[in-house]
């Protein structure tokens, strides 16, 4: 019935999310709030550490990839899930370790580290940092040889696999603006590169081919071309690569329509490959790292709205407004996205209509979604839009100078809060 397998009806007809009554949340902490599910977060890290610890005999590393969703409790879960954590800006960086998280367990990414950046990253004794560019490794060799350090790098590669997804958001092809291509020649020269740079200890290869991909197929793909990359390595410069990391991207069900796989399915079908190319080419199995982000978050976030006005257009459509929109979910303005959404104290009740549901600022893209099955509602009921646990929080903004919403964790039957509504206050402390 719901998108997300932690969602449910109560005795009073009331959406619960972990067992709790969302329209209780939405009075406690306000609307728009977003809120997460503690335990089904846990468990996708769970899912994803199994796969590795069951096909790859736990040589390999999950990352989270922290841009779906950041906030210093956030950092803290995955990190006691046993998971390292992806960032790509000095804010996210400096979120994970005012969290806690052991520095070399983290990834840093990013086409353009500025040199604070890459100063913090080297002071916080970040384990792997992910070059994009040749100008990157240079000023990373020169501020390592200043200051007597050497940093272990991985290169990111362009494998030129196509992944059948959104084309803003897929990464793999020769026209990205993220790492070296193979095509040209530039990855190679850019391993000989990183070879020559004496304060740069090259350790492996990164690939991200996309995200919200449903399938295999892909990932197989990226597998072998990297791995093809790695004995060409091997053979001409006489280098054993150890680490390889796949990245993230493996989708989730935001509609019916969508019908993705098991998790664990994703690294079982890399595994195969994986497997069988080093065994026939006589290469050790590199040490493996993937970055999930949304299919970590994602499923395990719901946002509450209260809906205002009502606006029927004859023949044409039904507005549905709401208090929020595109500051806090821009993903449809972006990307078209679609969601689900549910009147969380209707949520028994049959869904009668198809709605278009409006945010508030002053852009008429400004949709969480067109056409969307959802019951009859008035001024003052509560709707739930699923699965908005990545990609929302994370890509919010104050557009109209609108506050932020609060985020409050759920476990157990218990909510608390996570992060807090931005004041008015806030949004001016800056401003002088
Ligand atoms: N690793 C790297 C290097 C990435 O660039 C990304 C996502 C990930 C891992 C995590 O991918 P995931 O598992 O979350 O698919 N804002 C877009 C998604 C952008 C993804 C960017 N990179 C959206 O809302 O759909």
């Amino acid at each position: 019935m719901f998108v997300s397998k932690n969602l449910n009806v109560n005795s009073e007809g009331h959406l619960t999310i972990g067992g709790i009554d969302t329209v209780a949340l939405a009075k406690e902490y306000g609307t728009p709030l977003y809120v997460m599910d503690e335990n089904l977060v846990r468990c996708h890290c769970k899912s994803f550490k199994e796969s590795i610890d069951k096909f790859y005999g736990g040589n390999g590393l999950v990352c989270y990839a922290s841009k779906a969703f950041a906030c210093k409790e956030m950092y803290r879960i995955v990190a006691d899930e046993g998971l390292g954590v992806d960032v790509v800006s000095s804010g996210e960086l400096y979120t994970a370790m005012a969290a806690g998280t052991d520095p070399k367990k983290i990834c840093f990414h990013g086409n353009n580290k500025t040199i604070d950046e890459i100063n913090m990253a080297l002071d916080y004794g970040v384990g792997r940092i992910i070059a994009d560019n040749i100008y990157e490794m240079k000023t990373l060799d020169s501020l390592c040889r200043e200051s007597g350090r050497t940093a272990d790098i991985l290169l990111r590669i362009k494998p030129g696999v196509d992944a059948h997804t959104h084309n803003f958001i897929r990464t793999g092809q020769i026209d990205s603006k993220f790492g070296f291509a193979l095509e040209t020649g530039e990855a190679f020269d850019a391993v000989k590169f990183a070879l020559e740079c004496k304060n740069l200890n090259f350790i492996g290869l990164h690939c991200h081919i996309g995200s919200q991909i449903l399938d295999t197929q892909g990932f197989e793909a990226a597998a072998e071309v990297m791995l093809t990359f790695i004995k060409k390595i091997r053979d001409e410069l006489g280098t054993e690569v150890r680490d390889l990391n796949l990245g993230g991207g493996f989708g989730i069900q935001y509609t019916e329509q969508d019908d993705p796989l098991p998790y664990e399915e994703f690294m079982k079908a890399v595994s195969i490959v994986i497997h069988e190319f080093c065994e026939k080419n006589n290469i050790p199995l590199p040490f493996i790292l993937i970055e999930p982000g949304r299919s970590i978050a994602a499923p395990a976030g719901i946002t509450l709205y209260t809906v205002g006005c009502k606006k029927i257009i004859p023949n044409i459509r039904t507005y549905v407004s709401i208090d929020g929109g595109m500051c806090d979910n821009p993903r449809y303005i972006m990307y078209q996205a679609a969601y689900d959404a549910v009147v969380a104290n209707k949520a028994s009740e049959p869904k009668n209509t198809t709605v278009t549901i409006a945010g508030k600022c002053c852009e008429s893209g400004d949709l969480i979604g067109e056409n969307m099955p959802l019951q009859e509602c008035e001024p003052g009921d509560i709707i739930a839009v699923c699965a908005t646990g990545a990609y929302n929080y994370s890509m919010s903004s104050n557009y109209n100078r609108l506050q932020k919403p609060a985020v409050v964790f759920i476990k157990d039957g218990k909510s608390r809060l996570a992060v807090k509504r931005e004041t008015l206050e806030d949004l001016i402390r800056n401003d002088l």
